[in-house]
């Protein structure tokens, strides 16, 4: 609590935060007072709806109570611990992990601990080097793995590296199947997955750059894959993609991680959004709702073969607050909730309500929303031009900015909407409501969204 003005906070900030840290999509930056549930409420007490959930760190709803009982019993019992030390929620976090994926891969596996997803990528960098001895990788344009020097090295934007060159490898990017603006111009319809084998001829010879056939190796040791992309804009993949591209990869002993920090924890309405795909990755890095936004810790599953004591000694990577006695309590209960609730069933509900609702807003302002789509509670719109297809990031921009002012009225009240603006073009709403919003509180969302774009873009409706 703090008993300074509004006013006076934005003065320090001015003067005292770094901005590197942190983006300022509004001037001034907004501030809230109390979040819970669904929502935000600014300091005047009016609710803001929100739709993106730290980007998809609040999963499980802000203020969940059950997981604040259990952070406060951890508070209460044991709230520090050097990680040198054992704790009981750390080795049965790692273990309900490990035995999750084993159900679901096929294959044994151990669990390693930091705090933040660009952590537990670098971490799944030195497994990969560590069991290859190769340095480079491969990973998606439009693909998003954090900030750190070598996540940045693998994501896709130069921006992220322009002022601090290089301190790893950079990725060699391959195009990610978009098919709404597929790169090769083709129709998903009868493209034949046409990407796919553009990727896959880029081994057919020596001279392609890849592949020595003597030798038959690739100077790549692995492919880092979202399976949905995140901060690309939710872009989800074509059926097969994903199955293929694993056969491409075993063939040439190139391993597949799967980088699961945003859609991972049932956004895209299983446990990893992987295995909507059919596919068993080699490596799975999470974070974010593992421990529903609550004290951090992040993870990295390996197999067994590529993280045993044997090849992945003790001390390979450590960090202070790696396995935190709080962020493992949090997590491990998240874990066992996913176990006791359907939340496949649940994610697959509502977010096909959702995603009607947006169908039918889609249907009414054909002139503003080029795209839309999901699965589970992972959904996207894309705002687009009077043709539907050219990017509007403008139009994009001012309807996030609209949202946060909190001036809308819906069902009787004053409230605001929060939305994220993702995607490659920076047009894409990606929504990621929390899993205990409710069919009344999707439609104020809907409701919201037809006043903004009615009053964004009064001559396209
Ligand atoms: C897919 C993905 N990977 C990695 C990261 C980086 O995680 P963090 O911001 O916790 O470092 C993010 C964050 O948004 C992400 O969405």
């Amino acid at each position: 609590m703090t008993d300074k003005s509004q006013a006076e906070l934005l003065a320090l900030e001015r003067k005292y935060c770094s901005w590197g840290d942190t983006v300022h999509y509004l001037d001034p930056p907004k501030s809230f007072a109390r979040s819970e549930g669904s929502f935000l409420y600014d300091h005047d007490g009016v609710p803001y709806l929100d739709l993106q959930m730290w980007y998809s760190a609040a999963n499980f709803g802000y203020a969940n109570p059950r997981l604040h009982r259990v952070l406060t019993r951890q508070l209460e019992t044991l709230p520090q611990l050097a990680c040198q030390y054992l704790h009981a929620e750390k080795v049965e976090l790692a273990a309900a992990i490990g035995r999750l994926n084993a159900s679901r891969f096929g294959m044994g596996g151990r669990v390693h601990f930091n705090v933040g997803g660009s952590q537990a990528i670098e971490d799944s960098l030195k497994i990969v080097r560590n069991a290859t001895g190769k340095t480079l990788v491969f990973a998606f344009m439009g693909g998003y793995h954090g900030r750190t020097l070598a996540a940045s090295a693998i994501t896709s934007s130069y921006r992220y590296r322009r002022r601090f060159g290089h301190f790893s490898d950079r990725a060699h990017f391959v195009p990610f199947p978009y098919c709404f603006r597929c790169p090769y111009e083709k129709k998903v319809e009868d493209c034949g997955l046409y990407c796919l084998k553009q990727f896959e001829q880029s081994f057919d010879t020596e001279y392609n750059s890849f592949w020595d056939p003597k030798a038959g190796e690739s100077e790549f040791s692995a492919f880092y894959v979202e399976p949905i992309q995140g901060t690309g804009g939710y872009v989800i993949p074509p059926p097969g993609y994903f199955a293929g591209l694993k056969k491409i990869l075993d063939e040439r002993h190139i391993l597949m991680v799967d980088d699961e920090i945003q859609m991972g924890f049932y956004r895209a309405g299983k446990l990893w959004a992987i295995e909507n795909f059919g596919v068993a990755p080699d490596i799975v890095v999470f974070g974010k709702a593992l421990t529903n936004g609550l004290n951090p810790l992040s993870g990295v599953w390996a197999r067994e073969d590529l993280i045993s004591p044997a090849v992945f000694p003790p001390g390979s990577t450590h960090s202070t607050f790696s396995s935190n006695t709080l962020g493992t309590a949090v997590g491990l209960d998240v874990v066992r909730m996913t176990e006791e609730c359907d939340y496949e069933a649940i994610t697959r509900r509502k977010g096909a309500y959702f995603l009607a609702r947006i169908r039918d807003l889609q249907g009414r302002y054909p002139k503003v929303i080029g795209h839309t789509d999901g699965m589970g509670m992972a959904l996207r719109i894309e705002i687009c031009g009077e043709d539907g297809f050219r990017p509007d990031r403008d139009l994009a921009d001012r309807i996030f900015a609209e949202g946060m002012k909190g001036d809308l009225h819906a069902r009787g009240r004053r409230m605001g909407l929060v939305l994220d603006v993702g995607g490659y073009y920076k047009n894409v709403f990606t929504l990621a409501p929390s899993f205990t919003i409710t069919e009344q509180e999707i439609d104020l969302g809907i409701e919201a969204l037809d006043q903004l774009i009615r009053r964004c873009a009064p001559d396209r409706v």
